[in-house]
């Protein structure tokens, strides 16, 4: 089992960029969404983010760590893996220098980072370069690529919290500032909002909830992630909030169980966190029926399935724009009358993109409704 995305979709899409890269038309590109993560301070969005990366490569912590947006991505230009899936490596692995995976800075060109314990290193060091080290923020963005086979040419976005009161060098206005940061990346109609909550908290009173629902108010692109319910008070769990009894999201909320600040400070690897989930869920009296519906696996499952309904969402245009490409210069070859020229690669990109519709028509329209399940 592994943590990060879905091999299914690494692979498929992977694939896909190959071909439109291999043919080099710029008719053919698969604009795949940013996933963001929105929530009050310390809710566990930075735990989130990294479970789904599955590395360990994240400043985490209680009070203001995150204090300028992360972007994260893979250049389309990586490597790859001859059919690869995702890693299962673990922070176990992370410690040992892999050749085939590392990270770079924008700020820092060509300097490679095969350590990820240096890759949260130099963040921390950035983040205070640029805003001091007494709690200052900054809606400047620090910009790391990701060089690695096994993850998606995807944008993860990592933001500060939510929070009213100044602390430290902040603004007095720290409330609104942060808000018009997360605004600027939230409100694009490609991201995908994770919006995360302490389930320790009044769902009632969450703030990345409220603003999900300020700029995605049907809740087409809103995912509810629940996290620290291992810090629930006995008796109490979110059941009722899974079954959408308390406020309703289309997509559903999944609950998850990060490492604690003790964990953190032990260094426990993710992969020892994530059995540490799974038993978790699957010992708890609440949950033992829906195990399966809990849990990092569960959410990564779930965006699997948002990537999936995006990019076959996408295909129809790319087809249309790639076909309109062809039959241009045949009538450029025609006007010149000469013989019709070789147009293999586009016809390849075409039965790519036919094949890939035809294959995940299945996984996608068929049978459950997997991005809904609340129960
Ligand atoms: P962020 O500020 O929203 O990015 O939150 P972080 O990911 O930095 O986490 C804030 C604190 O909450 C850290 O001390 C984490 O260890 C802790 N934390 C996050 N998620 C969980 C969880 O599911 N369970 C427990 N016990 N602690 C968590
Ligand atoms: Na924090
Ligand atoms: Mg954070």
């Amino acid at each position: 089992a592994t943590s990060g995305l879905g091999t299914e979709i690494v692979s498929v899409v992977n694939k896909l960029q190959d071909v439109f890269t291999a043919v080099g038309s710029s008719a053919a590109q698969i604009d795949l969404p940013q996933i963001c993560v929105l929530g009050s301070q310390s809710s566990g969005k930075s735990s989130v983010l990294e479970n789904i990366v599955g590395r360990d490569f994240l400043p985490r912590g209680t009070g203001i760590v995150t204090r300028r947006p992360l972007l994260i991505n893979r250049p389309p230009s990586t490597p790859q893996a001859n059919g690869s899936a995702v890693s299962d490596k673990t922070s176990d692995g992370d410690k040992h220098a892999n050749e085939n995976e590392w990270g770079e800075f924008l700020h820092l060109p060509g300097q490679k980072f095969y350590d990820f314990n240096k890759i949260r290193d130099e963040i921390v060091r950035d983040t205070e370069a640029k805003t001091g080290r007494n709690a200052g923020i900054s809606p400047n963005p620090i910009n790391l690529r990701i060089f690695s086979p096994n993850v998606l040419t995807l944008t993860l976005v990592d933001l500060p919290g939510l929070t009213k009161v100044p602390v430290g060098d902040q603004p007095k206005d720290i409330e609104k500032q942060i808000k018009d940061m997360l605004l600027k990346y939230i409100m694009k109609p490609a991201c995908i909002i994770l919006a995360v909550t302490a389930a320790n908290t009044d769902l009632a009173n969450s703030d990345g909830l409220k603003m999900a629902r300020e700029v995605d108010p049907e809740g087409v692109r809103t995912i509810g992630v629940l996290t620290k319910v291992d810090l629930m008070d006995q008796g109490t769990d979110v059941v009722d909030i899974l079954a959408g009894r308390i406020i309703p999201l289309r997509l559903g909320y999944v609950p998850v169980v990060n490492r604690g600040q003790r964990d953190i400070d032990s260094h426990k690897a993710i992969s020892a966190a994530l059995e540490h989930e799974r038993e978790f869920f699957e010992n708890h009296a609440s949950y033992k029926g829906k195990a399966q519906y809990c849990g990092t696996p569960f959410l990564a499952r779930k965006l699997n399935m948002i990537l999936m309904h995006h990019i076959r969402a996408t295909l129809p245009d790319i087809k249309a724009r790639i076909t309109s490409q062809l039959q241009k210069f045949q009538a450029e070859l025609a006007t010149l009358g000469g013989p019709h020229g070789d147009n293999s690669a586009s016809s390849v990109v075409l039965s790519v993109i036919t094949d890939f519709c035809a294959d995940f028509r299945t996984t996608i329209d068929g049978g459950t409704n997997d991005l809904s399940l609340n129960e």
